[in-house]
């Protein structure tokens, strides 16, 4: 029911195939999203004028959370293209990808630590490569003070309890993204619950010209 998970798909966010990255997976809906995208498409079900889902050739899935992690693992137990891994997005190594995705994570790492993300994923990242996150735009008022206090109340749910949020406007975190090279084009995300959610596309600049 999440709006970015159909905009990914309905927008053709994502490249034709690819190796992909989604940190902070959670229970690894991303992976579960795309898989069953493919099986639709292959089997002819697919919405007239979307383009064709991505050919997934791997998803490796990381999360803190020993429980999500598990619960993922067994889902894609007979799914040799996807690897749950559990470990802490600000120490883990980042292997080279085509695509990096993380969907409401990067407001849970200090200031300084999101920059250290930020650079690490663009390090993974070869040309052209592509990074999809979505972040709570903290200029968007009082869509932002609700999407904090749901969020805040889901984190505690999770057993994660009250952890300190770090929260910046769309345009700061698009003009960090652009500090690091990438071409970015912010989407507010469309239907759903009034949140302040935004999608920040953002491209590696593809490879010089050799003459
Ligand atoms: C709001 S959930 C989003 C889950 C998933 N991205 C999605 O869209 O369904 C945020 C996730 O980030 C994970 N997370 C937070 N800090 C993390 C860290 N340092 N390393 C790995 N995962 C982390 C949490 O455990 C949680 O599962």
């Amino acid at each position: 029911m999440d709006p970015l998970f159909i905009d990914l798909l309905r927008l053709g966010v994502l490249p034709d195939q690819g190796r992909f990255l989604d940190l902070g997976c959670g229970q690894a809906v991303l992976a579960a999203w795309l898989l069953a995208a493919e099986e639709h498409h292959v089997a002819g079900h697919w919405p007239a004028g979307w383009a064709p889902p991505p050919r997934v050739q791997s998803l490796q899935a990381l999360e803190l959370m020993p429980r999500d992690v598990a619960r993922a693992q067994r889902a894609f137990a007979n799914e040799p293209r996807v690897r749950v891994e559990q470990g802490d997005i600000c120490h883990a190594a980042f292997e080279p990808v085509d695509v990096i995705t993380i969907f409401d994570v990067l407001h849970y790492f200090p200031f300084e630590a999101q920059d250290g993300v930020l650079r690490r994923m663009r390090a993974a990242l070869g040309h052209g490569g592509l990074l999809v996150a979505r972040v709570g735009d903290a200029a968007a008022g009082w869509r932002f003070e609700l999407s904090r206090r749901v969020d805040q109340a889901v984190t505690l749910v999770r057993g994660h309890g009250l952890s300190p949020m770090y929260c910046r406007p769309a345009a700061d975190w698009a003009d960090a993204l652009r500090t690091l090279g990438f071409q970015v084009q912010v989407v507010r995300t469309q239907g759903g619950p009034p949140f302040a959610n935004t999608m920040l596309i953002a491209r590696a600049p593809a490879a010089p010209e050799i003459r």
